[in-house]
């Protein structure tokens, strides 16, 4: 992952392998325009004019040569031949003015990691004057963009292609807001990185005493505390779910809380994370190729870690404290059989007539255990249902909630990261469809109706009467196997930008 320092020099003046410039497409030709007649240049972006003097090209010339249009993420190479110190200068599209804002700027911005990969050092200038981005969101973005499409999982290949981008200097605008516009973007894309290499780690090496560690490791030297509850504890406490998921694995199950507590802190957030290190089903097995990717079912729990850790280096002035439920959900001669009945750490019991509906299970604890800490707010996030896949697709995350102010601030900071959800409805009659001949509930509703609904209704049974809630349902968007724009195939580190940016905004309920 790159550093990036920010600098008042001309960009000629640097001492970097390439140059990139962005670049602003003209609006869109009117309907008579002669369609012969060759399209507008693009406006080149700060730096532009001294650069092109500088190398004695007409860059507009160039542009026009290789029908370059400057939309979102298109990219124009142009050779230096040895005039100044970088060896190339790359044309930026950022799409037209009036949709310049923040997400257009960091696909850019993943283009241009994706025309670096081979080179050291970049120098570029952050696009100013737009009018609905303000330079530090600016330079933020583009932090966010380079940085998230440069990641690269490449420790287990033995020839590594890993991103070779070092150093980005941006230069020009050595302000305040822009400096801490690239300090917000760096911490923002380290986080998700960090959520993304747990995600993308093979089950086979993060079972949840493993799990456990690396997470201390991560949190060791920060101001975040951390607490582990083994399965012995986790027996004592009379976590349920979590012993009922984890006792099909000779890997037993852990909880593990983090805590971040700032002084002066007003607020008191709780994040709770499903953190299935791999989800076979159990005895309600899945087929094969159900089960292909489901090293990501702790997408929650990595979020979780992810956000905490970076909102302590980011010294957000909120008391934070994370929940991870851990366990291995495998089938075995020990393991939990449809029918099965438990009681959560709440004293509610749950008849569990589908195995593979076991992260609700491991999140019934949790949520009770998130509640005795007494937060303001809590909120889960969990790679819960299939449904949630069907409804909304691969790049839309589920919102469920009662509660309207805790979704709008939700969907704001979505709004803000680019990571984007959709609130669901949580109705109060369709929990007829959770009753249990023999238990307080059920773990199922029925097939195919309402899925994503029908579990955040069963979570709802868990978080302490009184505190705000909100379910994030990340099954979708925890994991892409498609490339595009600023996402690259694996884990995302979806929400972990959105989270950062909701409690940088207060955490407002
Ligand atoms: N981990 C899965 C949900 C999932 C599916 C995540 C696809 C990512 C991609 C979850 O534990 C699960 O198996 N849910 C079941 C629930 C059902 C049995 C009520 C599902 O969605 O089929
Ligand atoms: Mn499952
Ligand atoms: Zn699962």
């Amino acid at each position: 992952m790159p550093t990036f320092e920010v600098t008042a020099a001309e960009l000629t003046a640097a001492e970097a392998d390439v140059v990139a410039i962005p670049a602003v497409a003209a609006p869109s030709l009117d309907e008579d325009a002669d369609e012969q007649a060759d399209p507008p240049v693009p406006t080149l972006g700060p730096g532009a004019e001294q650069l092109a003097a500088a190398i004695d090209v007409d860059l507009g010339a160039e542009c026009r040569a290789l029908r370059f249009d400057g939309s979102v993420g298109s990219v124009a190479r142009i050779p230096t031949r040895g005039a100044i110190p970088a060896s190339l200068v790359l044309i930026v599209g950022l799409g037209k003015s009036e949709d310049l804002d923040a997400e257009a700027v960091r696909k850019a911005a993943a283009a241009v990691a994706d025309a670096t990969s081979r080179q050291r050092s970049m120098a570029t200038t952050i696009p100013a004057g737009a009018d609905r981005l303000e330079p530090a969101r600016a330079a933020q973005a583009f932090v966010e963009g380079l940085s998230l499409g440069a990641y690269r999982f490449s420790h287990y290949k033995s020839k590594t292609d890993e991103h070779r981008l070092e150093q980005v200097a941006v230069h020009g605008t050595a302000t305040d807001a822009v400096g801490d516009g690239v300090r917000t973007g760096d911490i923002h894309a380290r986080a998700a990185a960090v959520a993304r290499d747990l995600v993308n780690e093979p089950a086979a090496n993060k079972r949840p005493p493993g799990f456990a560690d690396r997470v201390r490791t991560l949190v060791d030297g920060t101001d975040v505390d951390i607490t582990v509850l083994d399965e012995a504890a986790l027996e004592r406490g009379g976590y349920g779910g979590i012993i009922a998921v984890g006792k099909g694995s000779e890997a037993p199950p852990r909880l593990v809380e983090l805590s971040y507590a700032p002084d002066g802190a007003e607020r008191h957030v709780a994040l709770v994370g499903k953190g299935i290190t791999f989800d076979s089903g159990g005895l309600s097995l899945k087929s094969g190729s159900g089960m292909m990717t489901m090293k990501m079912d702790m997408g929650g729990a990595a979020a979780v870690v992810a956000t905490v850790t970076a909102a302590a280096e980011l010294q957000l002035p909120v008391r934070l404290t994370g929940v991870l439920a851990l366990a291995e959900n495998m089938p075995s001669a020990t393991a939990q059989r449809p029918g099965d009945v438990y009681t959560a750490r709440n004293g509610k019991t749950v008849e569990v007539l589908n195995t593979d509906a076991e992260g609700r299970l491991v999140l019934s604890d949790a949520l009770a255990h998130a509640s005795e800490r007494q937060p303001d707010v809590v909120v889960d996030l969990a790679t819960l249902t299939g449904a949630v896949v069907v409804a909304l697709g691969n790049r839309i995350g589920g919102v469920l909630t009662d509660h309207d102010g805790l979704a709008d601030g939700l969907l704001a900071a979505s709004q803000t990261s680019g990571e984007r959800l959709w609130r669901l409805p949580l109705p109060d009659d369709y929990r007829e469809d959770l009753k249990s001949e023999v238990a307080d509930l059920k773990n199922i509703g029925q097939q195919g109706v309402a899925g994503t609904i029908i579990g955040g209704l069963f979570l709802k049974e868990f978080v302490a009467d009184g505190i705000p809630w909100a379910h994030l349902d990340i099954a979708g968007i925890a994991w892409s196997d498609k490339q595009y724009g600023y996402v690259r195939k694996g884990g995302t580190g979806a929400p972990v930008r959105t989270l950062l940016e909701w409690l940088t905004a207060g955490a407002g309920a």
